[in-house]
């Protein structure tokens, strides 16, 4: 692949958005190599996914604004779709996603970042949805995830009426970010924070995110029989029975085997 570097380590998958030229701006090709990688994720190999941009400077900075100029209403549904459609992927991936934001996330890059289901970024971190400013809405999902994501509609309206950017720290402050680390620590705090998850039982991990998302957008007392349904799964489960005796016999060490 030319603009998607995809790697797993000891169980954490990693994936580079790269294309320095452009600031990792998303066009068409960036998005179907995306979506090739997305679709290639071995899920018995990874128990966790973080995704990143390529340098120092930008972790995507929207989506190909040269490659929009020209399109039709038709064309731009489509490439509308095409980005909800992987974006959504993302978001329903059975492991968890860490964003980690090393630089602009504008317009399809925050877009992107909200379709995780953490994010992280560095000092340098500058997040906006500048869209109504090149005349047109946000294109992939921003309009949608961007209240629910810091549940609050006024700020986000805010932001995709102003089409402002915020710094990192701003981003902290309304929940849009849950930690900011200087440049160099962010790749090994995100990949700290990965080890982490991937060191529990990952049958229990997935079946949380799955709950969580389930649950969310609909009333609670459907919400927590969903919660009831995936706990009692993690009872089939041999990393349950693992998990617990480890507990019941003092033993730090623990061997998940997502069985
Ligand atoms: N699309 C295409 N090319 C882009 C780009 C984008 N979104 N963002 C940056 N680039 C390109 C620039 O055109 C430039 O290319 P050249 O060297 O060939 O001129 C290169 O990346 C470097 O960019 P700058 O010289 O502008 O770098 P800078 O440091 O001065 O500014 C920036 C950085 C503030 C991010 C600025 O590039 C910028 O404002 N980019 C556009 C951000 C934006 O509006 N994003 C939203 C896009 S629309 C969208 O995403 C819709 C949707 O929801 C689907």
């Amino acid at each position: 692949m030319e603009f998607i570097k995809y790697q797993v380590d000891n169980q954490v998958a990693l994936l580079t958005i790269d294309r320095p030229k452009a600031l990792n701006a998303l066009s068409a090709a960036v998005l179907e190599e995306l979506n090739t990688a997305i679709d290639n994720i071995d899920l018995n190999d990874a128990r966790v996914l973080i995704i990143t941009g390529g340098g120092d400077k930008s972790f995507v900075a929207g989506a190909d604004i040269g490659e929009m100029k020209d399109m039709n209403v038709e064309q731009a549904e489509a490439h509308g779709k095409l980005g909800n459609d992987i974006f959504r992927k993302i978001e329903t991936l059975p492991i968890p996603v860490i964003a980690a934001i090393n630089g602009f996330a504008l317009g399809g890059g925050n877009e992107l970042a909200m379709s995780c289901d953490i994010r992280l970024c560095s000092e340098n971190a500058l997040f906006g949805q500048p869209e109504v400013g090149l005349g047109i809405t946000p294109g992939f999902g921003g309009t949608q995830r961007l209240p629910r994501v810091i549940g609050s509609m006024s700020k986000a309206k805010e932001l995709l009426y102003v089409g402002g950017n915020i710094k990192a720290d701003e981003a902290y402050r309304i929940g849009l970010v849950s930690a900011v680390y200087p440049l160099e620590e962010l790749m090994p705090q995100a990949m700290k924070m990965a080890q982490k998850i991937a060191a529990n039982a990952p049958f229990a991990v997935r079946a949380c995110k799955k709950a969580i998302d389930d649950g969310i957008n609909t009333t609670i007392d459907e919400a927590i029989v969903i919660e009831e349904k995936a706990f009692g799964s993690c009872f089939a489960t041999e990393d349950q029975v693992e998990g617990m005796s480890a507990f019941m016999e003092k033993r730090k060490e623990k061997n998940f085997q997502n069985k």
